[in-house]
């Protein structure tokens, strides 16, 4: 079928595998405490802190809490930009781009109308991306082997 399985067990804290699923782009990420410990501070930034908008398209119930994710560290989403498709370029740190709030913390940023992302793919508030970035349906097979779709 179209689902995808995929050994999780290489990615190292704070790095980022890309697998394909359905022709998009999907990320698996491994964060960090200091990432996850990032994630409540920036909710009165974002659009939609609880992921409550379009959840059954958007946010699988078992993703929807704070860390957007089945196991608290991986966060698995579909790295397309909820505005107009482009791919969101990898984890900007603080400083990197003056636009970017002072509190960042890490996250996502689209290369094409400058929309930004937390490290669980929540998007920021007036920005033109409309919407957090697609939770995919997923589960864990094992510790280590994780089958999105
Ligand atoms: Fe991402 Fe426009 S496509 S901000």
């Amino acid at each position: 079928g179209a689902a995808v399985e995929v050994d999780i067990s290489s990615i190292k804290p704070g790095e980022k595998m890309t697998v394909e699923w359905r022709g998009k782009p999907v990320w698996i990420v491994r964060r960090t405490p200091e990432q996850l410990a990032s994630l409540p501070k920036v909710d009165a930034l974002l659009a939609d802190p609880k992921s409550e908008r379009k959840p059954d398209e958007l946010t699988p119930a078992y993703a929807r809490n704070e860390n957007r994710s089945i196991k608290p560290e991986t966060l698995v989403v579909v790295g397309i930009c909820s505005h107009l498709g482009c791919s969101p370029s990898d984890k900007f740190q603080p400083g990197a781009q003056p636009s970017l709030p002072d509190d960042w913390a890490g996250g996502f940023l689209c290369p094409c109308h400058g929309s930004t992302f937390d490290m669980a793919g929540r998007v920021y508030k007036n920005k033109p991306a409309p919407d957090n970035l697609e939770v995919p349906p997923h589960t864990y097979l094992s510790d280590t082997r994780l089958l999105i779709g």
